[in-house]
């Protein structure tokens, strides 16, 4: 594996070895000897909590009410712009979309999600500033505050909570970026729907790094590695590998054979990467009736937000129909 150590910006930790590209991204994350420091709970134990976001017979109920809510925020977003307004999809759509996500998939009033989105708001972003694995006092009392507020029986939705508020507007505004430069027809999202939100999530995910450390150098094909360094995989890197996937910032829906790695991979692959692809889903079909209809042009601009180590997302998506 051909890995680059970056030194420490201080005297006492050792440097992060960064993994780029596809082959090793992949390889490193289903490497047995680099593991998530503190994790008991695995996806591959934790099979029977899969369900738990969205249950299987709650899929046709989600969906609906997941349809309806990007429906109103796009259709009211786009009606909004035609008035030679910009709107900015970011505090339109992307948040809003992702509280009311949250109490659709959580079942949770929407008052309950207003109050817990501050301390949300610090674990995630603690996690998406993060130079090496571990969480902050801070991040660490916000997350034992949402753990209190779900209860005992119910802690696994922190990090769904977290996810649907924080991670999911910032995929949306994203994939939003990506629609506008590279708009897909209504045709192709008629029949390949899947593809296109898989593609999505490849070219948009918001999750651009995961940490792992070394249990044992042993199996590491690597010199001058040692146990307990940390290692950054890359996962923005894999998911736009041209030698995986030309043209990587296209859509291209015949890439069947390869998956992308925009949710990791097994031991820890997303638990709620259902509950988000139905989620995307919803919003995809949305923006196709809205700011996707081919006899509509638009002007946009995006700002990203530069400030982030571990995830990507726009600061802002402005929309002006011209
Ligand atoms: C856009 C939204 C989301 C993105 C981009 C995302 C991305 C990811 C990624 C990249 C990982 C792998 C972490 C690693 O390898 O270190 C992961 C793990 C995980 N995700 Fe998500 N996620 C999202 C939403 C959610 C939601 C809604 C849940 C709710 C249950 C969730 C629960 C988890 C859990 C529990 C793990 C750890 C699995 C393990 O360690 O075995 N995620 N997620």
């Amino acid at each position: 594996m051909a890995w680059v150590y970056a030194e420490p910006d201080n005297e006492v930790d050792r440097g992060v070895w960064r993994v780029s590209g596809y082959a090793d991204g992949f390889a490193a994350l289903t490497h047995r000897d680099l593991l998530i420091p503190g994790s008991v709970q695995t996806s591959e134990t934790a099979g029977a909590r899969r369900e738990q976001v969205v249950a299987g017979d709650e899929r046709g109920r989600v969906r609906e009410q997941l349809d309806g809510s990007a429906r109103l925020l796009l259709e009211s977003a786009c009606a909004d712009s035609r008035a030679e307004c910009t709107v900015e999809l970011m505090a339109l759509v992307c948040k809003p979309f992702g509280a009311q996500a949250a109490a659709i998939m959580l079942d949770m009033p929407a008052a309950d999600v207003q109050r817990l989105e501050d301390d949300a708001r610090v674990v995630w972003r603690d996690a998406a500033m993060a130079r090496r694995p571990g969480a902050s006092a801070e991040a660490l009392r916000a997350t034992a505050a949402l753990a209190n507020a779900f209860g005992a029986d119910a802690v696994h939705k922190v990090q769904a909570f977290v996810a649907l508020t924080y991670s999911l507007p910032a995929l949306l505004g994203n994939v939003f970026a990506q629609l506008l430069e590279y708009p897909v027809s209504s045709r192709q999202w008629r029949d390949h729907p899947r593809q296109i939100v898989e593609e999505l999530l490849r070219v948009a995910g918001p999750a651009k790094v995961v940490y792992r450390v070394v249990d044992d150098v042993a199996r590491l094909d690597q010199t001058g590695i040692e146990r307990g360094d940390v290692v950054a995989i890359d996962l923005e890197s894999a998911n736009h590998d041209s030698h995986v996937f030309p043209e990587p910032l296209q859509l291209n829906l015949a890439r069947e054979t390869t998956p992308h790695v925009a949710f990791g991979w097994t031991p820890h692959a997303c638990l709620g990467a259902g509950a988000i692809r139905l989620a995307l889903g919803s919003v995809v079909g949305a923006w196709m009736t809205t700011f996707g209809r081919e006899m509509v042009r638009w002007t946009w601009r995006t700002e990203a937000d530069d400030t982030l180590v571990t995830m990507r997302r726009m600061q802002r998506v402005d929309v002006t129909c011209v």
